[in-house]
Protein backbone atom coordinates (compact mmCIF):
# COMPACT_ATOMS: atom_id res chain seq x y z
CA UNK A 1 0.00 0.00 0.00
CA UNK A 2 1.08 3.70 -0.59
CA UNK A 3 0.86 5.76 1.44
CA UNK A 4 -0.01 9.89 0.55
CA UNK A 5 0.09 12.43 3.61
CA UNK A 6 -2.64 15.14 3.43
CA UNK A 7 -0.60 18.51 3.64
CA UNK A 8 -4.37 19.82 5.49
CA UNK A 9 -2.37 18.80 8.74
CA UNK A 10 1.14 20.20 8.37
CA UNK A 11 1.96 23.59 9.93
CA UNK A 12 0.30 26.03 7.01
CA UNK A 13 3.12 28.80 7.91
CA UNK A 14 5.95 26.32 7.18
CA UNK A 15 4.70 24.16 3.64
CA UNK A 16 7.73 23.61 2.17
CA UNK A 17 9.38 22.50 5.38
CA UNK A 18 6.75 20.15 5.95
CA UNK A 19 6.91 18.38 2.85
CA UNK A 20 10.80 17.67 3.25
CA UNK A 21 10.01 16.46 6.23
CA UNK A 22 7.60 14.12 5.48
CA UNK A 23 9.23 12.91 2.06
CA UNK A 24 12.44 12.28 4.31
CA UNK A 25 9.67 9.81 6.46
CA UNK A 26 8.72 7.69 3.90
CA UNK A 27 5.34 9.45 1.99
CA UNK A 28 5.05 7.85 -1.48
CA UNK A 29 2.88 11.06 -2.67
CA UNK A 30 1.88 14.55 -1.20
CA UNK A 31 -1.52 14.40 -0.89
CA UNK A 32 -3.16 18.71 -1.55
CA UNK A 33 -6.64 19.07 -0.76
CA UNK A 34 -7.72 22.10 -2.95
CA UNK A 35 -11.47 23.60 -1.31
CA UNK A 36 -13.42 26.67 -2.44
CA UNK A 37 -15.22 27.60 0.06
CA UNK A 38 -18.54 26.40 -2.55
CA UNK A 39 -18.23 22.89 -3.40
CA UNK A 40 -17.17 22.27 0.51
CA UNK A 41 -17.65 24.79 3.07
CA UNK A 42 -13.74 25.40 3.49
CA UNK A 43 -11.24 27.20 1.81
CA UNK A 44 -7.54 25.74 1.23
CA UNK A 45 -4.81 26.46 -1.31
CA UNK A 46 -4.81 27.09 -5.04
CA UNK A 47 -2.45 26.73 -7.93
CA UNK A 48 0.28 28.94 -6.90
CA UNK A 49 0.72 27.52 -3.63
CA UNK A 50 1.18 24.22 -5.25
CA UNK A 51 3.55 25.62 -7.54
CA UNK A 52 5.61 27.41 -5.27
CA UNK A 53 5.44 23.82 -3.41
CA UNK A 54 6.85 21.97 -6.36
CA UNK A 55 10.93 22.91 -5.89
CA UNK A 56 10.45 20.95 -2.08
CA UNK A 57 10.22 17.26 -3.02
CA UNK A 58 10.39 14.81 -6.22
CA UNK A 59 7.29 13.25 -4.98
CA UNK A 60 4.55 12.60 -6.86
CA UNK A 61 1.78 15.65 -6.46
CA UNK A 62 -1.91 13.61 -5.73
CA UNK A 63 -3.95 17.26 -6.18
CA UNK A 64 -7.81 16.67 -5.07
CA UNK A 65 -9.85 18.96 -6.30
CA UNK A 66 -12.97 19.47 -4.15
CA UNK A 67 -14.14 22.79 -6.34
CA UNK A 68 -17.45 23.32 -8.11
CA UNK A 69 -15.80 23.75 -11.49
CA UNK A 70 -12.47 21.42 -11.78
CA UNK A 71 -12.33 22.09 -15.46
CA UNK A 72 -11.56 25.78 -15.77
CA UNK A 73 -8.83 25.10 -13.31
CA UNK A 74 -6.65 22.27 -14.82
CA UNK A 75 -5.00 24.22 -16.84
CA UNK A 76 -3.52 26.30 -13.67
CA UNK A 77 -2.94 22.91 -11.88
CA UNK A 78 -1.28 21.22 -14.93
CA UNK A 79 1.25 24.34 -15.20
CA UNK A 80 1.71 24.12 -11.23
CA UNK A 81 3.10 20.68 -11.52
CA UNK A 82 0.13 18.16 -10.72
CA UNK A 83 1.12 14.42 -11.62
CA UNK A 84 -2.25 13.50 -10.46
CA UNK A 85 -5.50 15.57 -10.17
CA UNK A 86 -8.71 14.29 -9.04
CA UNK A 87 -11.96 15.49 -9.41
CA UNK A 88 -15.11 14.94 -7.99
CA UNK A 89 -17.92 13.33 -9.86
CA UNK A 90 -20.54 14.91 -7.92
CA UNK A 91 -18.81 18.38 -9.52
CA UNK A 92 -20.51 20.43 -11.81
CA UNK A 93 -17.78 20.03 -15.09
CA UNK A 94 -18.23 17.12 -17.63
CA UNK A 95 -16.88 14.16 -16.69
CA UNK A 96 -15.46 12.87 -19.59
CA UNK A 97 -14.43 16.81 -20.68
CA UNK A 98 -12.79 17.19 -17.55
CA UNK A 99 -10.74 13.22 -18.11
CA UNK A 100 -9.87 14.30 -21.16
CA UNK A 101 -8.38 17.86 -20.14
CA UNK A 102 -6.35 16.30 -17.49
CA UNK A 103 -4.91 13.72 -20.35
CA UNK A 104 -4.23 16.17 -22.51
CA UNK A 105 -1.98 18.21 -20.15
CA UNK A 106 -0.07 14.94 -19.61
CA UNK A 107 -1.35 14.95 -16.19
CA UNK A 108 -3.31 11.56 -14.37
CA UNK A 109 -6.95 12.28 -13.70
CA UNK A 110 -8.96 10.44 -11.63
CA UNK A 111 -12.50 10.84 -9.90
CA UNK A 112 -13.53 10.76 -6.64
CA UNK A 113 -16.94 9.58 -4.68
CA UNK A 114 -18.27 11.24 -1.90
CA UNK A 115 -19.47 8.91 1.07
CA UNK A 116 -23.30 9.09 -0.68
CA UNK A 117 -22.29 8.46 -4.28
CA UNK A 118 -22.13 4.69 -5.09
CA UNK A 119 -19.27 2.73 -6.47
CA UNK A 120 -21.49 2.31 -9.82
CA UNK A 121 -21.09 6.06 -10.39
CA UNK A 122 -17.46 5.28 -11.38
CA UNK A 123 -18.10 2.90 -13.42
CA UNK A 124 -18.77 4.38 -16.69
CA UNK A 125 -14.95 6.15 -16.39
CA UNK A 126 -12.90 3.42 -14.69
CA UNK A 127 -11.28 2.77 -18.32
CA UNK A 128 -10.37 6.37 -18.65
CA UNK A 129 -8.65 6.96 -15.23
CA UNK A 130 -5.46 6.28 -13.11
CA UNK A 131 -7.52 6.77 -9.81
CA UNK A 132 -10.48 6.24 -8.00
CA UNK A 133 -10.36 7.79 -5.03
CA UNK A 134 -13.22 6.84 -2.11
CA UNK A 135 -13.87 9.52 0.43
CA UNK A 136 -13.84 7.75 4.11
CA UNK A 137 -14.62 10.94 5.58
CA UNK A 138 -17.65 14.06 4.31
CA UNK A 139 -14.85 16.11 2.06
CA UNK A 140 -13.82 19.66 3.66
CA UNK A 141 -11.99 19.07 7.04
CA UNK A 142 -9.27 16.97 8.10
CA UNK A 143 -9.35 14.99 11.66
CA UNK A 144 -12.89 13.80 11.34
CA UNK A 145 -13.98 9.74 12.00
CA UNK A 146 -13.01 6.51 9.45
CA UNK A 147 -16.20 5.63 7.72
CA UNK A 148 -15.93 1.94 7.60
CA UNK A 149 -19.15 1.25 5.90
CA UNK A 150 -17.14 2.66 3.20
CA UNK A 151 -15.13 -0.17 2.29
CA UNK A 152 -17.80 -2.09 0.71
CA UNK A 153 -18.03 0.36 -1.83
CA UNK A 154 -14.32 -0.07 -2.50
CA UNK A 155 -14.19 -3.14 -2.42
CA UNK A 156 -17.24 -3.38 -5.33
CA UNK A 157 -14.59 -1.09 -7.03
CA UNK A 158 -11.89 -3.10 -6.62
CA UNK A 159 -14.05 -6.31 -8.49
CA UNK A 160 -15.15 -4.20 -11.09
CA UNK A 161 -11.30 -3.01 -12.06
CA UNK A 162 -10.04 -6.62 -11.85
CA UNK A 163 -13.06 -8.18 -13.92
CA UNK A 164 -12.14 -6.12 -16.26
CA UNK A 165 -8.61 -6.00 -16.43
CA UNK A 166 -7.83 -2.31 -15.59
CA UNK A 167 -5.28 -0.53 -14.08
CA UNK A 168 -6.54 2.09 -12.08
CA UNK A 169 -5.52 2.53 -8.59
CA UNK A 170 -7.66 2.96 -5.72
CA UNK A 171 -7.18 5.68 -3.02
CA UNK A 172 -8.99 6.29 0.56
CA UNK A 173 -9.22 9.66 2.08
CA UNK A 174 -10.44 10.36 5.38
CA UNK A 175 -9.12 9.58 9.17
CA UNK A 176 -6.85 6.75 8.11
CA UNK A 177 -4.19 6.06 10.70
CA UNK A 178 -1.95 3.33 11.51
CA UNK A 179 -5.11 2.39 13.83
CA UNK A 180 -7.18 1.86 10.98
CA UNK A 181 -5.27 1.08 8.04
CA UNK A 182 -5.39 -2.83 7.76
CA UNK A 183 -9.02 -2.57 7.12
CA UNK A 184 -8.12 -0.84 3.58
CA UNK A 185 -6.10 -3.26 2.53
CA UNK A 186 -8.53 -5.99 2.89
CA UNK A 187 -10.56 -3.70 0.72
CA UNK A 188 -8.13 -3.98 -1.86
CA UNK A 189 -7.40 -0.34 -1.62
CA UNK A 190 -3.71 0.80 -3.15
CA UNK A 191 -2.94 3.96 -1.93
CA UNK A 192 -4.49 5.80 1.24
CA UNK A 193 -4.68 9.33 2.25
CA UNK A 194 -3.39 10.28 6.08
CA UNK A 195 -3.44 13.55 7.47
CA UNK A 196 -3.57 14.44 11.04
CA UNK A 197 -2.35 10.41 11.36
CA UNK A 198 1.08 11.12 9.78
CA UNK A 199 1.33 14.88 10.48
CA UNK A 200 0.61 14.56 14.13
CA UNK A 201 2.07 11.85 14.98
CA UNK A 202 5.32 12.02 17.03
CA UNK A 203 7.49 9.87 14.68
CA UNK A 204 5.53 10.22 11.22
CA UNK A 205 8.25 7.97 9.68
CA UNK A 206 6.96 5.24 11.85
CA UNK A 207 3.32 6.22 11.36
CA UNK A 208 4.10 5.89 7.22
CA UNK A 209 5.99 2.61 8.16
CA UNK A 210 2.81 1.11 10.10
CA UNK A 211 0.41 2.26 7.55
CA UNK A 212 2.47 0.33 4.83
CA UNK A 213 2.46 -2.59 6.32
CA UNK A 214 -0.64 -2.68 8.05
C1 LIG B 1 -10.87 15.95 3.54
C2 LIG B 1 -9.57 15.80 2.79
C3 LIG B 1 -8.65 14.75 3.35
C4 LIG B 1 -8.32 14.92 4.80
C5 LIG B 1 -7.34 13.92 5.31
O1 LIG B 1 -11.72 16.76 2.84
O2 LIG B 1 -9.83 15.43 1.46
O3 LIG B 1 -7.49 14.65 2.53
O4 LIG B 1 -7.83 16.19 5.07
O5 LIG B 1 -7.03 14.24 6.63
P1 LIG B 1 -7.28 13.21 7.82
O6 LIG B 1 -6.37 12.05 7.55
O7 LIG B 1 -6.92 13.98 9.02
O8 LIG B 1 -8.71 12.82 7.77
ZN1 LIG C 1 -8.11 14.80 0.19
Amino acid sequence: MLVAPSLLSCDFAKMGEEIVRIDRAGADLIHLDVMDGHFVPNITIGPSVIKALRPYTRLPFDVHLMISDPLSYIDAFADAGADYITFHVEADSDIDAAIEKIRSRGVKPGIVLKPKTPAEAAFPYLDKVDMVLVMTVEPGFGGQSFMADMMPKAEKLRAEIDRRGLSALIEADGGISEKNAAVTSSAGIDVVVSGTGVFRASDPAAAIKAIKNA
